[in-house]
């Protein structure tokens, strides 16, 4: 028996097994991959585990129907709930994840009561709400996925546009994870250098926009929501928790009274380590971006206003 931590990534969708694939790549930690489709998480697990043998890990990934084997998990990451199909808003997804989110959240907490949560079900801010009243956990301990992946779909499209690495690109995109999402172009650079000193406003407009609609893109190809991204963006948070990194990464938090926005989850620099979310990072924002967060923040609230929970 492994005496490794262990991390429960619950839906054993697309999304939820991408981020079980790449938490197994990384091999510090078991992962018990949760759906209540017989079959699917067991079947998923063994590939993932089978992969390990050609790419150098431990076979240590589990498929369940239930979640006595995720008990004491350290983390725990909800990807339960429907996807988006093409011409529906995460917010359509509303009632059904509401649900499905809840009676997932009822679980874990009493199969990993000290455990971090990190929600990835959209709509994503609301669904934070309904993870974080159903649990009643402190507010460090409950956060939310969507802003890395908005981050990155913005970062991605600064390289090609500028032909740069990836990596030198610095990017940050707030808000709520739906159409009013807020890429901070005045923290934006690559190797150090404004966007605003290397792209011209129109260039630079037109990536913003389709950040913004980042998802959307994907789910007219698709025809449902994308995964790579975001489960390999959820894996990144359970890192920086799991390895106490102390990293600064733009995740959905609730806010009491940061960027003058109150009792609302929304996406935000925080300090992610062991404690969960262990501060958050306030920006200086342009009047412009201060602007359009609140009312990314107003959208938000409009869909937290139909929880039931
Ligand atoms: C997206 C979905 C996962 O943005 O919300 O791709």
């Amino acid at each position: 028996m492994s005496e490794r931590p262990r991390i429960t990534v619950v839906g054993a969708g697309n999304v939820g097994a991408t981020c079980a694939q790449v938490l197994a790549q990384r091999d510090y930690a078991d992962v018990v991959l949760v759906d209540i489709k017989e079959g699917l998480p067991q079947g998923k697990a063994l590939d993932i585990d089978q992969m390990g043998a050609v790419l150098g890990y431990e076979p240590n990934v589990s498929g369940s129907n239930g979640y006595g084997e995720s008990a004491g998990s350290d983390v725990v990451v909800i990807t339960a709930g429907l996807p988006r199909s093409p011409g529906m808003s995460r917010d359509d997804l509303v009632q059904t994840n509401e649900k499905i989110v809840g009676s997932v959240t009822n679980e874990v907490v009493s199969a990993s009561p000290d455990a971090i949560l990190i929600v990835v079900s959209n709509p994503l801010d609301a669904m934070c709400h309904v993870a974080k009243n159903v649990s009643g956990w402190p507010k460090e301990r409950v956060c939310g996925m969507a802003g890395i992946l908005d981050t990155a779909r913005f970062s991605s499209f600064i390289a090609w546009d500028t032909g740069s690495s990836v990596k030198d690109v610095t990017a940050m995109v707030l808000g709520g994870h739906g159409d009013q999402m807020v890429p901070v172009v005045s923290h934006t650079s690559v190797g150090g250098v404004p966007l605003r000193k290397l792209v011209p406003e129109d260039r630079i407009q037109a990536m913003v926009q389709r950040t913004a609609k980042g998802g959307g893109e994907l789910v007219e190809l698709l025809g449902t929501s994308a995964w790579y991204a975001p489960g390999a963006a959820a894996a990144q948070m359970v890192d920086a928790i799991m390895l106490d990194e102390k990293r600064v990464l733009p995740c959905t938090a609730y806010l009491e009274g940061e960027y003058g926005i109150d009792g609302l989850y929304m996406g935000v620099p925080v300090k992610l380590g062991a404690n969960g979310i262990e501060g958050i990072v306030e920006l200086d924002l342009s009047d412009d971006e201060q602007q359009a967060l609140q009312a990314s923040a107003g959208a938000v609230r409009e869909v937290v206003g139909v929880l039931s929970t």
